[in-house]
C-alpha cells in the first residue's frame, strides 16, 4: 500500500474577548507601557473568562479548523491537544476537545507537553501516525490558559503572557502539492530551571506551603533564556533548511513562536532576513505558548501571506527546554 502525503488542510484560531493592555498592568504592578514595549514588542494580551477553561479555547480552534478544512468532526480520528496548561491533570484535555467537538470515539485523543514547542511536537507526531496509514485525519491543537498559572504580583512574567489557541487539520494532500517537507525536534533537559512551574507535580504535590509561596505559578530566568532561545531557534533553522536543500530565499513567511520581538529581531539580522518576512502578532496576544504557532499561522494565512505553492517555516523554542522547526509547502 502505498503511504499517504500528509499536508495541512485547514486552520483555525480562538482568542477570548478579554483584553488587558499595557496601561492596565501598569496599575497591577510596578511596570510601564513604555518598559513592556520596548523590552518585548507586547501592547496587549487576551485573558479567558473565569469559566473558559483550556478545552473550551481549544475546542472554538479546532471547530474553526475543520470548517477551513471542509471536514467534520466524524471525519477525525486522532485528536492532538499542546497545553502546558490543561484543564486538570486528567483526564487529558484532548478527551474534554473530542467530547465538545463531536468527535466519534474510534479516535485516539492525548495531550503532548512541550511547552512553548508544543504545537510543532504535535504537528510531527500527528503527521508521523498519519503517514503510517492507521489514522485519517487528525486536528492538532495548541491551547493555553496561562492566566490560570501566572503570578499577577510578578512585574518578570505577568507581563509577557496570554490566553489563546490555534488548531490545524490534516489529512491526505489533496492533489495539489500541499504537504508537510520536514520537521526536526530538540530538547535540551538540562535548563528545566530556566523556564518551570516547580509545584504542583509528584516532585513537589501542592500543599499549603506552595499555595502560600506561589510555586504553582511560571518561573522564568528571562535574561538566560532569551540568550539560549535565539541560539536554538538559529540552529533549528540552519539545520532543517540545510536537510531538505532549500535556502532562506526560497521561504516565502516564517512564523516564529511569539514570545519577544527583539527576539524575532535577533533571528531575522541572525539570519539575514528581513523583519517583514516574518509573521508577527506578538503586539496583540503576548507569549501563548503551544497556542502561539498555531494562531500566527492561522491569521498569516487569513492576511493573505500564505499564498498556494509557498514555502513557510515554523519554528519554536519552550520550556524544557524544547525547541524545534517544520516546513511546510501550502
Ligand atoms: N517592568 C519594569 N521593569 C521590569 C519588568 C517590568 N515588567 N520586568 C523586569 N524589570 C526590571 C528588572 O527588575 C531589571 O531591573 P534591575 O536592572 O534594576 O535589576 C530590569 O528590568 C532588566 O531586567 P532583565 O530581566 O534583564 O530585562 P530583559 O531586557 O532581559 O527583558 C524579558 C526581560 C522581557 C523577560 C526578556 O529577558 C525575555 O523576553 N526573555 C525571554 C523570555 C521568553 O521568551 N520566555 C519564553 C517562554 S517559552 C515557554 O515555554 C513558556
Amino acid at each position: 500500500m502505498a503511504l499517504p502525503t500528509i499536508a495541512i488542510l485547514g486552520t483555525g484560531s480562538y482568542v477570548p474577548e478579554r483584553v488587558l493592555t499595557n496601561d492596565e498592568l501598569a496599575k497591577l504592578v510596578d511596570t510601564s507601557d513604555e518598559w513592556i514595549t520596548t523590552r518585548t514588542g507586547i501592547k496587549q494580551r487576551r485573558i479567558a473568562a473565569k469559566d473558559q477553561a483550556t478545552s473550551d479555547l481549544a475546542a472554538a480552534a479546532g471547530q474553526a479548523a475543520l470548517r477551513d478544512a471542509g471536514l467534520s468532526p466524524a471525519d477525525i480520528n486522532l485528536v492532538i491537544v499542546a497545553t502546558l496548561s490543561p484543564d486538570m491533570p486528567m483526564p487529558a484535555c484532548a478527551t474534554i476537545v473530542q467530547h465538545k467537538l463531536g468527535v466519534p470515539q474510534h479516535a485516539a485523543c492525548f495531550d503532548l507537553n512541550a511547552a512553548c514547542s508544543g504545537f510543532l511536537y504535535g504537528l510531527d507526531t500527528a503527521w508521523a501516525m498519519l503517514s503510517s496509514g492507521r489514522y485519517k485525519h487528525a486536528l492538532v491543537i495548541g491551547a493555553e490558559k496561562l492566566s490560570a498559572f501566572v503570578d499577577w504580583k510578578d512585574r518578570s512574567t505577568c507581563v509577557l503572557f496570554g490566553d489563546a489557541a490555534g488548531a490545524v487539520v490534516l489529512g491526505p494532500s489533496r492533489g495539489d502539492g500541499a504537504r508537510i517537507i520536514g520537521s526536526r525536534l530538540y530538547s535540551e533537559g538540562g535548563m528545566k530551571d530556566l523556564l518551570c512551574i516547580p509545584n504542583g507535580g509528584s516532585a513537589f504535590p501542592p500543599d499549603n506551603n506552595s499555595v502560600s509561596n506561589g510555586g504553582h505559578f511560571i518561573k522564568m530566568k528571562g535574561r538566560e533564556v532569551f540568550k539560549v532561545a535565539v541560539r536554538e531557534m538559529e540552529d533549528a533553522i540552519e539545520e532543517i533548511l540545510e536537510q531538505h536543500g532549500l535556502s532562506v530565499d526560497q521561504i516565502a513567511c516564517v512564523i516564529p513562536h511569539q514570545a519577544n520581538l527583539r527576539i524575532i529581531d535577533a533571528i531575522s539580522k541572525s539570519l539575514g532576513v528581513s523583519l517583514d518576512r516574518f509573521f508577527i502578532n506578538v503586539d496583540r496576544y503576548g507569549n501563548t505558548s503551544a497556542a502561539s504557532v498555531p494562531l500566527a499561522l492561522d491569521e498569516a494565512r487569513k492576511a493573505g501571506r500564505v499564498k498556494r505553492g509557498d514555502v513557510t517555516l515554523l519554528v519554536a523554542f519552550g520550556a524544557g527546554l524544547t525547541y524545534g522547526a517544520s516546513l511546510v509547502r501550502w
